[in-house]
């Protein structure tokens, strides 16, 4: 028997965790205060996702772009990303979370690098959550590098063997993507992946994103008809308007 739709938690839930800057600068504080704040609120939601089953959580750490800030925001992201290795996975590897670093690493320093593998290793038996973290990572990156990859293969490009050679393989299509701290856009965010995904907008910067927020994006996503181009018609098992009746 399936699952009555008010019941639906969505599988993949992908967040663009923005606000952290506005949130520290209402506050008179530098923005690496709203990163740090920031991570606090990711460990709270992963909590959440695993409190409801969700099976998958990608987050937009990093994009390809930050690079662009202010040096002192972006060595203090650096900083974040190894306290979080530090601090963070202890926990996570005791809660089931099968961690994943989505991303071009080159640019990271060797000491970074070796830490997010030795994450991934540690944490690749367990199978509670699959948490995408994507850092210096962009949406064009992933599909020239899938690109690339299957060109150095020789082989053909289609749209399965694209799919299979990005950076998100192991995981299904987000269902649900959320934006935080109220811009309407994605932002160069999991472009192939996000396809057929759930779009919902919160006016809520990223520190302050709490579990009655979460919630609330999956009530409005347990709302959503999700066709993937039939019609609804087609969905509920009626035949369409147009379609003759038979005699
Ligand atoms: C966007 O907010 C947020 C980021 C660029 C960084 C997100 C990082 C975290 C939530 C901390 C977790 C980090 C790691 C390393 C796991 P913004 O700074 O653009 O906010 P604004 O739009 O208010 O300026």
């Amino acid at each position: 028997m399936s699952e009555p739709a008010s019941s639906v938690v969505p599988h993949h839930v992908a967040i663009v965790m923005d606000g952290n800057g506005r949130w520290a600068t209402r506050r008179f504080l530098p923005r690496i205060a709203g990163h740090k704040q920031g991570l606090d609120s990711l460990t709270r939601c992963i909590k959440a996702c695993l409190a409801r089953g969700i099976g998958v959580l990608t987050v937009f750490a990093f994009s390809s772009e930050n690079w662009n800030r202010p040096p002192e925001e972006v060595s203090g992201l650096m900083e974040l990303l190894a306290l979080s290795l530090a601090r963070e996975v202890p926990s996570l590897k005791a809660n089931g979370v099968q961690l994943h670093f989505i991303g071009d690493r080159q640019r990271l320093s060797v000491k970074v690098q070796a830490g997010l593998t030795q994450a991934e290793l540690s944490t690749a038996g367990n199978q509670r959550l699959v948490f995408n973290v994507c850092f210096n990572y962009g949406g064009r990156w992933d599909i020239a590098q899938a690109a690339q990859k299957l060109a150095g293969r020789g082989e053909t490009i289609t749209e399965l063997s694209l799919d299979r050679a990005m950076a998100l393989a192991h995981v299904p299509d987000p269902d649900l993507l959320i934006r935080t701290g109220g811009e309407l856009r994605i932002s160069n965010f999991l472009l192939w992946q996000a396809a057929y995904s759930e779009l919902h907008f919160s006016d809520r910067l990223w520190p302050d994103f709490d579990e009655a927020a979460l919630d609330e994006a999956i009530a409005v996503f347990r709302t959503r008809e999700r066709r993937f181009g039939q019609t609804s018609a087609q969905l509920s098992g009626q035949p369409a308007p147009s379609t003759p009746k038979a005699a």
